[in-house]
């Protein structure tokens, strides 16, 4: 493979190669290496044309001159939600590795940034900045957006004049570090409650209104809730992956109630239900500043798998 051809998906998106292609790179690039879990030709179709911000003309592709292979993509688009500014955002980039290193993820967000401020954008995000996170968030079904998940990536995103905001860690417990957190004493005096949360309440519920929340509270006596844990059942990814995971959306404890151990019990009551649901893991992100609760979590057994910076370029 010696040279590329930069073009956009806009004249391909009714073809469904068009999907089985951007599910190849995408497994390829982001599954074995990254750790991120495998997407189907359907499930990227569905996902993306159902979806208000679909464009297929901020899709930015790559492909090989001789065979026409696609060697990779970026996914830009328009973000317009209620809650947070209008700006454009490179959703995901990725470049399968046997054609790294050879500029093509460089020139892909760089016409990705071309193509968003043809469209009058004077913002870009990239790689994800909670709470932004229109698409790739029910991709890859993983709680909170990844950010740019490698170094390697934070400098191609730099090399397009984006600068660092946010570094968010990926955490997961499974195995019997699940069963131990699951299996922790909760305090007597308090009761505990797990309900489907009702959708489209409030932004985060607009957010995440496939997501299918549960929320699991502790309360006090009186029924005051002390914490509050919210998981979704990972089901895109646990299809494929043959194992049902959950993700974490939200750990809370009131301001009053802390360092009581309360966050704690709530995540390990979550653990419960979740074991009880068939779930064999659970996933989260946080904020790497974020250390309160990445001393819980860590304290509940979950281990890293991985770090992510969400990264901005200000156009004028
Ligand atoms: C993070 C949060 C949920 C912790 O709630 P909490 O009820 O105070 O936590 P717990 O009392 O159960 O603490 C359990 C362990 O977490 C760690 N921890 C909790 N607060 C901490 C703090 N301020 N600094 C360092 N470690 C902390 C400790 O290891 C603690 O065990 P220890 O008290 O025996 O040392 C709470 O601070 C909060 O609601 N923060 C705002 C929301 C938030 O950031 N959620 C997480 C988003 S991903």
């Amino acid at each position: 493979m010696s040279r590329f051809t930069l073009g956009s998906t806009g004249h391909l998106a009714k073809d469904a190669d068009c999907f089985e292609s951007m599910a190849q790179v995408w497994n390829s690039a982001c599954c074995k290496s990254h750790g991120f879990f495998p997407v189907t030709a359907e499930l990227l179709k569905a996902h993306m044309t159902e979806s208000r911000h679909w464009d297929p003309e901020l899709v930015m592709i790559a492909r090989d001159d001789e065979t026409g292979r696609w060697l990779g993509f970026a996914h830009a688009v328009i973000v317009n939600e209620p809650y947070y500014p209008v700006c454009g955002s490179i959703e995901a980039v990725c470049v399968v590795p046997e054609a790294r290193c050879k500029g093509i993820a460089t020139a892909l967000i760089g016409a990705g940034c071309v193509a968003l401020r043809k469209k009058g954008m004077t913002r870009i995000d990239g790689g994800g900045s909670w709470p932004n996170c229109p698409l790739y968030a029910t991709l890859i079904d993983g709680s909170e957006r990844a950010g740019v998940a490698t170094a390697e990536m934070a400098k191609v995103f730099a090399k397009n004049g984006f600068v660092p905001d946010r570094k968010s860690l990926r955490l997961r417990i499974a195995g019997n570090a699940l069963f131990r957190l699951a299996a922790l004493d909760l305090p007597e005096e308090l009761k505990t409650t797990s309900f489907s949360r009702a959708s489209e309440t409030t932004w985060l519920d607009y957010c995440f209104r496939r997501w299918d929340l549960t929320e699991h509270h502790l309360c006090d006596a009186s029924g005051q809730v002390l914490s509050r844990c919210i998981t979704s059942p990972m089901r895109d990814a646990s299809n494929l992956w043959g194992d049902l995971w959950y993700s974490i959306f939200a750990v809370f404890c009131a301001v009053a109630h802390r360092r009581k151990g309360y966050a704690l019990s709530c995540l390990s009551y979550a653990a419960r239900k979740v074991l009880e649901d068939g779930g064999k893991g659970l996933e989260l992100h946080v904020l790497a500043e974020n250390a309160p609760a990445i001393g819980l979590y860590t304290k509940a057994g979950f281990r890293k798998v991985g770090i992510a910076s969400s990264m901005s370029l200000v156009l004028s």
